[in-house]
């Protein structure tokens, strides 16, 4: 998805940063050349050797470079995308007032390729309004700004203002320098597996991890289109996709059917049950009512039901997984 493409990694001096690392890793699977910039508050978190062992290039810390007398221009001017992850809240400040007093901030003010920021700290600096003013400084100059969860933070403290997931920050990356051949698109994507009930706490469900269907996703947004994904699959997605959480094969059916008519592609890439045990048993089944006869019946097929009322023009793409040899069909003319 980054093949051949120089990306920048800005990162900065917040506990977040050990997740850089696992953002770095990332970019290099992506295809991407990875040059690790840290700043001097980074270096406090995370050792610069661990980004050179992992990286395209070895880290860069400092504006004073012996072999490079002029790093942060010939940094900017040669990448494709900088990324900053994490970007503490006094980085985003100077990035926002065009100050440039380390490698990263000068690196900043001296490119013309698109910036993704991802921005990490404690709920209050978070919500404090320099930060939320900073932020929307460098928003309205378009830079992509990767928003923070909410979760557990640094000191056991819960809020907003966790790092976004490295795959959330590695999606912003690949959106920030797409070619937008899907502008216009819309596309109704579905991943994950389904989960039959039983009973309130056991269910019937598959290996499937949405990765896929949740990659696809990510890959149609980044490319422009209009993203509406309906999935069983908790995990992170990049932001602008219509996120549609479903469990059962019936919510699924429902979520899919009811949106398939708008959209110009729909990609089923969830594994939906076959089958479904026809009556739930309202309270947990007891093991020492022995060993329950559980009914199955038969989903509903929604490829089949979505073949049967496709729009003309609409592109329609089933996976199914098999375990045997599957052999090609002869093609038909
Ligand atoms: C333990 C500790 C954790 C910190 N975590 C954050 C953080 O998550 N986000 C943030 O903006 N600043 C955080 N700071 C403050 C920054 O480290 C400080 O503002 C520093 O000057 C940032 O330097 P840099 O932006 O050059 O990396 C933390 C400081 C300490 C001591």
């Amino acid at each position: 998805m980054l093949a051949g493409k120089r990306v920048v990694l800005g990162v900065t001096g917040g506990v977040a940063a050990y997740k850089a690392v696992e953002v770095c890793r990332r970019l290099v699977d992506a295809g991407a050349h990875v040059i690790p910039v840290l700043t001097e508050g980074a270096t406090r978190f995370v050792g610069e050797v661990t980004f050179s062992a992992l990286a395209s290039e070895p880290a860069q810390t400092s504006l004073w470079h012996e072999r490079d007398p002029i790093p942060h221009t010939r940094l900017g001017q040669s990448a494709d995308v900088i990324v900053v992850a994490p970007a503490t809240a006094r980085v985003i400040a100077a990035y926002a007032h065009g100050l440039s007093d380390d490698l990263l901030t000068a690196t900043l003010l001296a490119t013309r390729a698109p910036v993704v920021v991802a921005p990490a700290m404690h709920t209050e600096m978070w919500e404090h309004p320099a930060v939320q003013d900073n932020l929307a400084v460098l928003a309205g100059r378009g830079v992509h700004i990767v928003d923070p969860e909410e979760g557990r933070l640094a000191g056991g403290d819960v809020g907003a203002g966790r790092l976004a997931a490295p795959e959330a920050v590695v999606a912003a990356v690949v959106a920030a320098v797409a070619v937008p051949d899907l502008a216009g698109l819309s596309v109704l994507v579905t991943a994950g597996g389904t989960r039959e009930p039983i009973d309130p706490v056991r269910f019937i469900g598959n290996r499937s991890s949405g990765k896929q269907g949740h990659a696809l996703a990510d890959e149609a947004v980044a490319r422009g289109a209009k993203v509406t994904l309906v999935t069983a699959a908790d995990r992170p997605v990049a932001g602008g996709v219509d996120v549609v959480p479903v469990t059962t094969a019936a919510e699924m059916e429902h979520a899919v059917l009811a949106r398939s008519d708008a959209a110009d592609v729909v990609v089923m890439a969830a594994a939906v049950a076959d089958f479904r045990p026809v009556t739930p048993a309202p309270d947990k089944l007891k093991k020492s009512d022995g060993v329950p006869a559980i009914t199955l019946e038969a989903t509903t097929d929604i490829l089949v039901a979505l073949a049967g009322r496709k729009p003309p023009g609409q592109t329609l793409v089933g996976f199914a997984a098999e375990t045997s040899e599957v052999r090609a069909s002869p093609p038909t003319s």
